[in-house]
């Protein structure tokens, strides 16, 4: 394993600090393609329906096809912007994450990594037992990537905005679109400083049920 300068994380900080990161990726430093095959392999180890192992990553490094996809991004986070920005107005949690967006927005093209996990079988339409079990083949593998990905000093988010315009994305990426189903875009840099708090969360009791709903 490639050595952090960041001290350990136990499994519990690892869970309660891996964030949303946009506005502290570090868009200079290079991220080893080593490390992120650490991380990969860590996310193989996820669980997928009937052992089918039908999860494929796409890691985008070259910069042209990272501007291309940049674009598709801020043509979904432009109009999102616009559509919160009375919500912003009024309150301020939703005005923090507004600035995040615009920030990853104007600076998506320089993140030094997207990574598009995908699954093979396309499930549009199909009922949703279905849909499920075939995104969850691909989700729990995406999440251990940005676990692993965390304890080596580097941030992640989740996104799904280029998603509006996945057939594009497919082609930019070679993607075969009529087999393959594209599950996000994370983007992957180092963070600046590699400190991060749990975030606030509605009290346990307003969501779980206890044999009962
Ligand atoms: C299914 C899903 C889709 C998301 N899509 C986007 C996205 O397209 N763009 C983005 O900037 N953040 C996206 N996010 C990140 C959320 O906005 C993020 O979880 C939110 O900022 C709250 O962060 P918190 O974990 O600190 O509460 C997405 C998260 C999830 C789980």
């Amino acid at each position: 394993m490639i050595s952090t300068t960041m001290r350990e994380l136990t499994p519990d900080e690892l869970l309660a600090t891996t964030r949303s990161v946009r506005k502290r990726l570090d868009l200079e430093r290079p991220v080893e393609r080593e490390v992120l095959e650490e991380c990969l392999r860590l996310a193989q180890q996820a669980p997928t329906a009937s052992y089918a192992q039908n999860w494929h990553f796409v890691v985008v490094t070259d910069p042209a096809e990272r501007a291309a996809l940049g674009e598709l991004w801020r043509k979904v986070a432009g109009p999102y912007l616009e559509r919160r920005a009375a919500a912003a107005a009024a309150d301020q949690r939703v005005a923090r994450i507004g600035d995040a967006v615009r920030h990853l927005a104007e600076h998506i093209h320089e993140v030094p990594v997207h990574v598009i996990p995908c699954v093979e079988g396309r499930t549009d339409g199909a009922p949703a037992g279905v849909q499920a079990s075939r995104w969850a083949s691909i989700i729990p593998a995406a999440w251990s990537f940005m676990l692993a990905a965390r304890a080596r000093g580097l941030g992640t988010v989740w996104t799904t905005f280029p998603l509006r315009h996945e057939r594009e994305a497919a082609e930019i990426l070679g993607i075969p679109y009529q087999r393959v189903m594209q599950a996000a875009l994370i983007p992957v840099a180092y963070t600046i400083g590699t400190e991060f708090k749990p975030a606030a969360r509605k009290p346990l009791d307003t969501m779980v049920h206890w044999d009962r709903w």
